[in-house]
């Protein structure tokens, strides 16, 4: 019979400790709580009362049912109070040497039966285990944060694990109303893998200057639909855990895709980590963002459009419709455009190739429109800050949120969004994962409104599989070469990457 884990012990009470602990309070489980000395319990405490008065002053929750949670979470900061505990869940910070005396201590206190589970993002639980007397009855259970709030966890199974162990916790995470997904015990499981390689991404195009931090967030957010910016996640996730989990991951890939990105150490070293410290890649208790710096536009009367077919047409009526002039030209032959106040060359790819055709080439960006409420403005070097402030003030008379970038492959949105699904692909043929599990992952664990099996699917296997080839054209970065089973699979004529994969 599976196990039902009535009492849980929970160590490190920071936000995801704290949050695990709310979880299974909530399921009516009694919860111990365990922190190294008092300021770190009141802070643990803190966490707690906050989290459940939130659901409080949403109406989600009453003051009754409040205080019976908190009532069932004891705090303590002495780890023999675990020892009738049927299960422990460590939550401290992503450091192998404290995790193993942690471990180590666990193992004398705790009965023998105890399970001892960590939440590590990404380090081996295999090594954690190793440092205990009882490596099969240690596994990994991964949550996401906000835990309280977040579907996923991911069970982490080791070769020593015990036979049925696994099936008893992701037994145990459906009972918290979580969905489990089981993986091996490879850096950064599922969902780290693929999220953190995405997220440092992002960094290396901020700091190339390929996009600025709010134009990047929002490319992400408004043009692809994800809960939140890569850099609004990266300091809620907390940009130290961030850096240990792309070091991680880049000690057993080698894979300069998982390098952590310079500003990113910078910022750790600095001592802003994000939300917890107040400060990170934003400012928290930021009471206006900055005025960006007022810039001149041109004057516009006429707005040339280089491009075929109905995206071409339909961005000329709009812009009929918002009082300008449209004129079209095919990108074979430029001359109508030739005299336009500024031209828009509808491309994900540079456009700097148009400009040095045209008699006044400062007066061409590139335009990239995603969805429906987004479009990419690709400055090329020659383009004049005129027009750049000009095309940025058309978009938004067009309604569409202008996200600002160079004149790079596939500018922001592609770049990060195709090289992620070029990793899912890899973690598919690798055989690691399988498809159901990659896009579950993705879409509990990140709230992303689809995996990135279904998201490659959706847009098309061909359509990735040119863009991966641009960018690696441009970059020479091997991780955006496409994996061989995605060329495969279009050189085949498979349309779906999920029908193949089962
Ligand atoms: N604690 C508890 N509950 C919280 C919370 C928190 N810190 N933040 C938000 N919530 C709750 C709110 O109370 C609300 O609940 P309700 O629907 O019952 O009223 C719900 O979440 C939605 O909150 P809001 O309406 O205030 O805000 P949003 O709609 O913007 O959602 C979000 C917030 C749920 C955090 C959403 O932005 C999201 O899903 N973001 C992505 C988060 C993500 O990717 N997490 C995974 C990170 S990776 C990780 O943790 C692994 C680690 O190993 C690195």
């Amino acid at each position: 019979m599976a196990q039902t884990f009535e009492t849980v012990g929970v160590v490190g009470l920071g936000t995801m400790g704290a949050g695990i602990a709310e979880v299974f309070a909530r399921s009516g489980r009694r919860v111990i709580g365990v922190e190294a000395d008092d300021v770190a319990l009141e802070r643990g405490r803190g966490h707690l009362e906050r989290s459940t008065g939130r659901a409080v002053a949403k109406g989600k929750l009453t003051e009754d049912a409040q205080r019976e949670i908190l009532g069932r979470v004891t705090l303590t900061t002495s780890r023999a109070d675990l020892a009738d505990a049927d299960l422990v869940i460590e939550a401290i910070p992503e450091i192998m040497e404290f995790k193993r005396v942690l471990f180590a201590d666990l193992d004398r206190v705790c009965k023998p039966s105890a399970v001892l589970a960590t939440n590590t993002s990404s380090l081996s639980v295999t090594a954690i285990a190793a440092g205990t007397s009882r490596p099969g009855r240690v596994i990994g259970m991964h949550f996401f944060n906000p835990a309280p709030v977040m579907k996923l966890v991911e069970v982490i199974h080791t070769v020593v694990t015990d036979d049925g162990l696994a099936d008893d916790i992701a037994a145990l995470a459906r009972s918290l109303g979580k969905t489990p997904i089981t993986a091996g015990d490879r850096a950064g499981f599922v969902v780290n893998r693929l999220l953190l390689g995405y997220l440092n991404h992002a960094c290396v195009l901020l700091e190339a200057g390929v996009a600025g931090r709010d134009d990047i967030d929002a490319a992400m957010k408004l043009g692809v639909g994800l809960p939140m910016g890569p850099f609004t996640l990266l300091d809620l996730i907390g940009l130290d855990t961030s850096y240990e989990v792309c070091e991680v991951l880049f000690r057993e890939t080698r894979d300069r895709r998982h390098a952590p990105a310079p500003v990113l150490r910078e910022l750790v070293t600095a001592g802003l980590l994000g939300r917890k410290t107040g400060r990170g890649f934003y400012s928290y208790g930021e009471v206006a963002p900055a005025t960006p710096e007022a810039r001149q536009a041109a004057s516009v009367s006429t707005v040339g459009i280089v491009g075929g077919g109905p995206e071409a047409a339909t961005l000329a009526t709009a812009v009929e419709r918002a009082g300008f002039k449209p004129v079209v030209a095919e990108s074979a032959d430029l001359t109508p455009v030739g005299d336009a106040d500024v031209v828009l060359a509808l491309s994900d790819r540079p456009v700097v190739e148009l400009a040095v055709r045209l008699p006044h080439p400062e007066r061409l960006a590139g335009l990239h429109l995603v969805g429906d409420g987004v479009a990419e403005v690709a400055s090329t070097v020659l383009t004049s800050p005129e027009t750049t402030a000009a095309v940025h003030d058309l978009v938004q008379i067009l309604d569409r949120t202008p996200v600002m970038c160079g004149d790079r492959a596939e500018f922001v949105v592609n770049a990060l969004l195709y090289a992620y699904l070029n990793d899912a692909v890899r973690m598919l043929e690798s055989g690691y994962a399988s498809a159901g599990d990659i896009d579950t992952g993705m879409r509990l664990g990140c709230g992303y409104p689809a995996g990135p099996l279904e998201m490659l699917d959706a847009i098309g296997l061909e359509a990735v599989r040119d863009g991966l080839r641009a960018l690696y054209a441009e970059y020479r970065e091997p991780a955006f070469a496409p994996v061989p089973l995605l060329d495969q699979l279009v050189t085949a004529g498979v349309r779906s990457i999920r029908e193949y994969a089962g």
